[in-house]
């Protein structure tokens, strides 16, 4: 990082070059948790070469987008942006077009941008995101007219862990926390573990480390990332479990919640929901990705568990952690998936009783197992299926939210509600402001009152619930 640290001090000086003041940046992250946080990254080193940032691409000298290649649709949403960013330098030369994450890795993708998008100046995959400040460095030195040459950097490592990138967090309330990069489980439908490389850990001081600080820094929230948070440590070089340094996290001094993202039902032992059940810190909100309720489609999803084995480790958890909320994805139309195994999902679902879903159609993905199989059911009859689980989810879901009215809750008021939500048709009382929190369940709960509550710990009693939300009171 101190290298990198220098080629920062470098490009600021370039870059005022080059635009005659302090440049403007778009930085746009799509797809999950891990790579929102890498956007805040790539803003940190941004904000060190001296930009500012702007949401507008006519804006923006460099307009850096981090990607998601978890299915198609997700990738045709960025070629559309890429098309309006490219017309944009057609517009200003000047301009600097990066694309990175996990679409620059594959190289389906960066063979199409070599081919299709020339307006693109640099590529590069998660592996290389913290050589971000020497890329740039080269791609500006290149960027002259004449001898411009584009900068790729998408080598197939497998990944190392820089500690100390500057993060730029938006959220003065909640913060996300990276605890493990990478995955080896290889579902056979998912391009994560090609795209990111083999798992590795960080090592626990530097964890607590930076979550000390962020409690120190005032945020209330901390959420432990990683595609499999539960196999932490798993190795034992790190000393620790995941149990273990969950416990470790919540032991810091302080008013805070701590929650985790995400975790395999695989790796999810007696000893983290024992560990969930005696520190109250840590939300009573699971997410365990279930994918399908039938063992047939879960062997060939490559799981590594049965129906039996994950309502097994729901019915413990709902035992050790009353009023605990559980939530999954879920992906209809898997290769082969006949209508008798999709009722078996929609049985699991009534079973558990899921707080809410990520739901997903199958959608082949290139280099993996499950886009080579035999898929016969036509994409309209996956459809109507989808329908049907949205409309089983709604009904189950909602008891849930129906259920705590009249309940007086803990919850984190993370900051302005939205206009139109479950509060709208009420005038907003002198004084007060629509404000927006969460339980530690996760529902979202809009109340009237004192803006200054921005960043608190406010008791609510709940008045209402109408389509996935409440609305509550301050007692
Ligand atoms: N590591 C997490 C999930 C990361 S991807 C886990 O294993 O639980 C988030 C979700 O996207 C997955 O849980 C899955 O439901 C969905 N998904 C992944 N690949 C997909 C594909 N090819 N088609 C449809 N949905 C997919
Ligand atoms: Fe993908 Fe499976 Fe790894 Fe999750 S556990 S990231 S679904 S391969
Ligand atoms: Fe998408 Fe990459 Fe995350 S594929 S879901 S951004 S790890």
């Amino acid at each position: 990082m101190e290298a990198q640290r220098a080629f920062c001090a470098e490009n600021k000086r370039l870059l005022e070059n080059r635009y005659g003041r302090s440049p403007k940046a778009l930085v746009r992250a799509f797809g999950c948790a891990q790579n929102m946080d890498d956007g805040e990254k790539i803003k940190g080193m941004l904000a060190e070469m001296g930009c500012t940032f702007t949401e507008s691409v006519e804006e923006a000298d460099i307009a850096l987008y981090n990607t998601c290649a978890i299915r198609e649709n997700a990738e045709q949403k960025v070629f559309g942006i890429l098309g309006q960013a490219t017309h944009q330098k057609e517009l200003r030369r000047d301009m600097l077009i990066a694309l990175c994450g996990c679409m620059a890795q594959q190289k389906e993708v960066s063979d199409k941008l070599r081919r299709s998008f020339p307006g693109v100046d640099l590529v590069f995959g998660p592996h290389a995101l913290y050589k971000l400040p020497q890329l740039l460095h080269e791609t500006l030195l290149h960027a002259v007219p004449g001898q411009r040459k584009r900068v790729y950097d998408t080598e197939d490592i497998d990944g190392v862990i820089a500690e100390g990138i500057p993060t730029l967090r938006e959220d003065k309330v909640r913060a996300g926390l990276p605890i493990m990069y990478g995955c080896n489980n290889f579902c056979t439908y998912c391009v994560v573990p090609l795209v990111r490389g083999r798992e590795r850990s960080r090592r626990p001081e530097d964890v607590l480390q930076e979550a000390r600080s962020l409690v120190e820094a005032g945020y209330k929230e901390i959420t432990l990332l990683g595609q499999n948070v539960n196999s932490y440590g798993k190795n034992g070089e790190e000393g620790m479990d995941f149990p273990e340094l969950l416990e470790a996290v919540a032991n810091i001094p302080g008013d805070f919640w701590v929650r985790f993202m995400t975790s395999h039902p695989r790796d999810c032992t007696r000893k983290l929901i024992d560990t969930m059940a005696r520190n109250p810190k840590i939300c009573n909100s699971l997410h365990l990705p279930v994918q399908s309720g039938n063992d047939r489609v879960l062997k060939a999803m490559n799981r590594h568990y049965t129906r039996e084995q994950y309502l097994e480790i729901v019915r413990y958890a709902k035992e050790k952690i009353p009023g605990l909320h559980f939530t999954s994805d879920i992906i209809v139309g898997f290769p082969g998936e006949t209508r008798e195994e999709f009722e078996e999902t929609l049985s699991l679902i009534r079973e558990v009783g899921y707080q809410s879903l990520f739901t997903f159609i199958f959608s082949p993905r290139p280099g993996t197992r499950a886009a080579q199989m035999d898929d016969p059911v036509p994409a309209a009859e996956k459809s109507k299926w989808f329908q049907e689980l949205l409309a089983v989810q709604k009904e189950c879901g909602m008891k849930l939210y129906d259920r705590m009215t009249g309940q007086t809750v803990k919850i984190l008021c993370e900051g302005y509600g939205k206009e139109k939500g479950i509060l709208s048709d009420q005038p907003v009382p002198a004084g007060k402001a629509l404000l927006m929190g969460r339980t530690e369940e996760g529902m979202v709960i809009d109340f009237f009152g004192d803006p200054r509550l921005i960043g608190q710990f406010v008791p609510v009693t709940v008045i209402k619930s109408a389509n996935f939300a409440l609305a509550g009171e301050i007692r």
